[in-house]
């Protein structure tokens, strides 16, 4: 049988719970292939253990794993430290050390939770796109960078080569689904927006079927908002593509149930797009399901597509059923554990 060596990254907040519940899940699947999970700290939890937030035997740990499952890093606690040991740090790191250039954060709606969104039903019903954010790069690990008492600068670089790598990975993936890719950026402002636009004009060119197009960042950051269905892969860069997968994650009711893929030549790390909320921290009231669905990319990811898809219909099926987590429902809702135990028990009825 086939063994993953998969590198449980729980990390602060929230993230040890929503993690136990997805490997919860991960342990009720048909024996047809082994998990074997190593724990690593992460985030704060790596600075209280070992003075660092990706202390080493976490980063070899992640290199030499199969893949990688994330929980969630940060809290008041480390807020005052300085930059190289605050958690994000840690995460910021292990993305670059690990070369996971493309994030894929898709946007899906369950048809159980059409009337749960801020938006209108009629307005999302059949929202069906992915953000594919260039990770590695950009503004978040620019240099020069620096802060002082009364000026500070953040520099926003990107070659050529960066491009044209995240470009090809979300052509690759527009071929898979809608063959549509949108390019956000600001090239009205933006000396890299302007080499993006080239670069993945470019690209485009060997992808005939593919439908490119380009949005400003401030009109697609509105459009994403009012006509979420036109899109289908949106291609951009680090720090766009941060606030705009929070924007979208409005479209699907919850933050709570936004999974992702940190996609690299060697590794792959799978986390739900929310943070640690310290605020609900250890409370059992946080939802699991971003960190299920990303266990169940993680297994698309390795190839395991009966189990990856067991695990969605098992979600589908609880959602349909009526079971919601507090952020959803904040009248009547099921704990994030009993969420973890429904989906866990529907995987071997689906
Ligand atoms: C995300 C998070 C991170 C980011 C933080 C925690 C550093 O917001 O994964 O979207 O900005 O990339
Ligand atoms: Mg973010």
């Amino acid at each position: 049988m086939k063994t993953y060596n998969i590198a449980v990254l729980s990390g602060d907040g929230i993230g040890e719970e929503v993690i136990n519940e997805a490997l919860k899940v991960l342990y009720s699947l048909p024996k047809e292939f082994n998990l074997e999970f190593k724990r690593y700290a992460v985030g704060g939890a790596g600075v209280d253990r070992f003075g660092d937030p990706l202390p080493k035997e976490t980063l070899d740990g992640a290199k030499n794993s199969d893949a990688i499952l994330f929980g969630a890093i940060g809290g008041k606690k480390w807020d005052s430290l300085e930059k190289h040991l605050r958690p994000e740090y840690g995460l910021l790191k292990l993305r670059k050390e690990l070369g996971l250039y493309a994030n894929v954060r898709p946007i899906k709606i369950y048809n159980a939770l059409l009337d749960y969104s801020h938006l209108k039903r009629k307005t999302i019903e059949g929202s069906d796109f992915v953000i594919v954010r260039e990770l590695t790069s950009g503004i978040y690990f620019g240099e020069p960078r620096a802060k002082f008492d009364n000026r500070a600068y953040n520099t926003m670089v990107y070659t050529k080569d960066e491009i044209k790598q995240i470009a090809i990975y979300a052509f690759n993936l527009a071929m898979q689904r809608k063959k549509k890719v949108c390019c956000v950026d600001k090239a009205n402002v933006l000396e890299t927006s302007v080499l993006w636009r080239e670069v993945v004009s470019e690209v485009s060119k060997d992808y005939n079927e593919v439908e490119l197009s380009f949005l400003y960042v401030d009109n697609a950051s509105m459009q994403i908002i009012v006509n979420p269905t036109q899109f289908d892969v949106i291609l951009t860069e680090n720090l766009f593509g941060d606030i705009l997968s929070d924007e979208a994650s409005v479209i699907g009711g919850s933050i709570g149930l936004l999974a992702s893929a940190s996609i690299g030549d060697k590794n792959a790390l799978f986390e739900p797009i929310h943070g640690s909320a310290p605020d609900i921290a250890g409370q059992n009231i946080a939802n699991p399901l971003a960190t299920i669905i990303s266990a169940a990319m993680m297994l698309e990811h390795l190839g395991e597509f009966k189990a990856s898809s067991s695990i969605n219909a098992a979600i589908e099926a609880v959602l349909n059923d009526g079971y919601r987590t507090k952020d959803l429902d904040n009248n009547s809702f099921c704990s994030c554990s009993k969420m973890g135990d429904l989906v866990a028990s529907y995987v071997t009825k689906v």
